[in-house]
Formats: C-alpha cells, sequence, structure tokens
C-alpha cells in the first residue's frame, strides 16, 4: 500500500498545502522548523487517528484558526481510498473514509498499516520499560483491534483504580469502607483486561523474536547473538493474587504497583542485558533491529508491504547501519525527512537509483518538488 497525495489546511504551520508521493523514496529535505516532521504527523494521524508525539488535536490545528482539515489519499491492493479528518477546536475530530463518516475511529482500523520511525526510536533499548512499551503498543494496535480495545479498556481502568485509590485515602465523609468494596470490581476488571493484553504482548514478542535474530545477524555480520524476551511484570494467573497482596501498599501509594502497565522486553546479547551492559553502539544497533524486525514482521502479517515514515533517522546512522535501513526499504514506499541535501540523497538519485523516486523542498509550511 502507499500514499498517493496528501492535503493539509490549517494543520500545524501549513496554511495550505499538497504533496503528491511516489510509491518509492519520497525525501523532504529542509532547514530546521520548516514543516517536515509535521507533513509526517498528518499522515501518522489520518492513518491511525493519534498523533506519533501524542498531541492534542487542539495544538496541531494552526495558531489562530478554528478547525484542520487533512485529506490522505491511499492506495491499497489497487483500489483507492480517501481519509478526511476534521480536528477541531474544543470538539472531537470527525472523520470521513471514502467520503462517509464514521462514528468511531476504531472504524478506521486496518485499513492503513503504517511504521513511524524517529530518533527517538534508537533510543528505546537505553531509556526505561516506557519506550518498550509503547513500541510493542504502537504496533499491535495498528495490527489487532482486539488488543487495541483489551488496552484502551485496561487504562480505563487503571485510572479509575488509581483515582479510587485517592479517593480512599482522603475520604472524608467516612465512606472508605464502601469504597473499598468497589475496589474488588476494579479489580477483577483490571485481571480481566490485564490477562488479554499480556496474552497479546506474548504472542506479539514471540513473533518478533525469529525475525530479530535473522535481522541483527545481518547488521552485526554474525559476530553477535540477540535474544528479546517479553517481560511480563506479573505471571497473569497470580495477577489477582498479586494486586490483593499489594493492595495495602496501593492504598498507601494511591498507585497500581503491579500489571502490564510495568511490562518490559527484555534484550539480549551474548545473554547479556544489553538495556543495562550494552555499549552505545550495542544499544543503538538493537533498537535499529527491532524497528527493522517490525517493518519484516507487518510486511508477513498484512501479505502487503506498510508505508514507512523515517523522520530525521539517517543522519543519525553510521554507514553499515544506514545501509540495513536502506536495504529494507527495498519495495515499500518511504516518506523520509532530513535537514540537509546529504550523500544519502545523492545516493537515492544516482542514476541506477533515481526510477521513481522524488525529492521535495520543505520552507516555512511550503512543499515544492524539487526532483
Ligand atoms: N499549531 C501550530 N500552528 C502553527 N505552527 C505550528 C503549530 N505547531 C507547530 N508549528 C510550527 O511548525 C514548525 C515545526 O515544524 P516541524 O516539526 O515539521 O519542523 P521540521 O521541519 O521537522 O524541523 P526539524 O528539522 O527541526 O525537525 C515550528 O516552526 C512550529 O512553530
Ligand atoms: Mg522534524
Amino acid at each position: 500500500m502507499y500514499i498517493t497525495s496528501i492535503h493539509l489546511e490549517n494543520f500545524r504551520n501549513y496554511t495550505e498545502g499538497d504533496v503528491v508521493f511516489t510509491d518509492k523514496t519520497n525525501i523532504l529535505y529542509g532547514d530546521n522548523a520548516q514543516g517536515k516532521t509535521n507533513i509526517l504527523e498528518a499522515a501518522y494521524l489520518s492513518a491511525t487517528t493519534g498523533s506519533h508525539r501524542m498531541s492534542r488535536d487542539k495544538d496541531m490545528i494552526r495558531f489562530n484558526c478554528e478547525e484542520a482539515h487533512i485529506t490522505l489519499n491511499v492506495m491499497k491492493r489497487d483500489v483507492e481510498h480517501r481519509i478526511d479528518m476534521h480536528l477541531r477546536k474544543n470538539k472531537n475530530k470527525m472523520v470521513y473514509v471514502d467520503r462517509l463518516p464514521i462514528k468511531r475511529t476504531t472504524e478506521l482500523f486496518g485499513l492503513i498499516n503504517i511504521i513511524f520511525f524517529s530518533p527517538e526510536d534508537l533510543s528505546i533499548v537505553k531509556e526505561g520499560p516506557k519506550e518498550r512499551r509503547r513500541f510493542m503498543d504502537m504496533e499491535l494496535c495498528q495490527l489487532s483491534r482486539i488488543y487495541l480495545n483489551n488496552l484502551s479498556d485496561y487504562n480505563k481502568v487503571l485510572i479509575q483504580r488509581n483515582n479510587l485509590l485517592r479517593s480512599i485515602l482522603y475520604d472524608h465523609k467516612g465512606s472508605a469502607g464502601q469504597l473499598l468494596d468497589t475496589l474488588d470490581i476494579w479489580d477483577d476488571q483490571l485481571v480481566q483486561f490485564g490477562k488479554r493484553v499480556i496474552s497479546e504482548r506474548k504472542n506479539f514478542i514471540d513473533m518478533l523474536k525469529d525475525v530479530v535474530v535473522k535481522v541483527h545477524e545481518k547488521i552485526t555480520g554474525g559476530r553477535e547473538t540477540i535474544d528479546i524476551r517479553y517481560e511480563p511484570a506479573v505471571d497473569p494467573e497470580e495477577f489477582a493474587e498479586s494486586l490483593k497482596k499489594r493492595r495495602d501498599q496501593d492504598l498507601k501509594y494511591t498507585a497500581t504497583s503491579v500489571g502490564p502497565h510495568r511490562d518490559d522486553i527484555g534484550i539480549y546479547i551474548d545473554q547479556n542485558d544489553v538495556r543495562t551492559f550494552g555499549s552505545q553502539g550495542q544499544q543503538r544497533t538493537a533498537a535499529l533491529t527491532l524497528k527493522l524486525a517490525e517493518i519484516e514482521l507487518v510486511k508477513s502479517m498484512i501479505s502487503d508491504t506498510p508505508i514507512l515514515l523515517l523522520d530525521d533517522v539517517m543522519s543519525e546512522l553510521d554507514e553499515k547501519r544506514r545501509g540495513a535501513l536502506i536495504d529494507s526499504l527495498e519495495g515499500i514506499q518511504s516518506i523520509i525527512t532530513c535537514t540537509g541535501y546529504s550523500d544519502f540523497i545523492r545516493d537515492r538519485m544516482s542514476p541506477e537509483n533515481a526510477g521513481n523516486n522524488r525529492i521535495f523542498f520543505v520552507s516555512k509550511g511550503t512543499v515544492k518538488q524539487v526532483v
């Protein structure tokens, strides 16, 4: 699948703008703060209904405007689809698929598969578990509607439970006893949704594992052996029991101390934990491996090619790692941002590579195709 074009109105620093893409490599280059990432964000948002930087709708609307509009045209299995997204300041966004309004944003699910790759992804191994959970969730939410629903239910229950813990601690009306009874109900639900989240994350990491091993072997020339493991914060069979055991502690700190919101992915090279013992280079290579493996896995799961958005990652990689990334662009539509007219662009535009690749110059919220 690939994006054929995008149209923006009052989105971020764009008053109005159109970009027509090729199904191969598209490069957006320009100085800092000109609007390169904003184009990728608009594409990601239209495909998933959420911003990759978790921005709120009203922050993406151009300053002093009431609404922003994005139209994304996508070619999927030879059929063109159109997604219209209207962002409104203090109201929910409106989404249309092929000109028909959808009631819930989850109805967009499964239409487009898009992978966002930013420099922050290169630190997911060295950063904390939160980044690694986000890595699993961003992909799983696109691949499985059931996961998306379970995770969102789990997160809702978690917020409710934490609110309740606070209400019990700061109880001024003497109703803590009754509130404690309701805690049981939230605990049951937390366990119910939590178990499903754990089970899907486990399946995902099990599938990713084999691909990770192959990709890593290729990047490192087989010098090191990688292994990844899903590390759930709690055994699903003991989740209910653990919640009970920790209830006093949870009440004291007004936070839920156990559950998949504390999960992690373990990454080991030659049996050593790369998260704590890896060199910077090993951590970056492992992070790149996870991302490239994600591309491969999605490709095989959807029997189609996902769309790849690369935000300024080329300049972050040395020649060898960049080579591995460029290899995996083969046959996939990519939209790549960079600040300079670098060696990478020259290479993409060399006579043997030029083909249908396109280059766009981005300046002050305007995009001009230069090649
Ligand atoms: N809601 C908004 N309305 C108007 N302008 C905005 C809004 N949100 C962000 N901007 C502007 O968009 C510009 C940043 O765009 P973007 O993040 O796409 O830059 P970039 O070209 O990717 O830069 P870099 O190379 O530094 O990553 C900034 O000048 C910022 O002020
Ligand atoms: Mg940027």
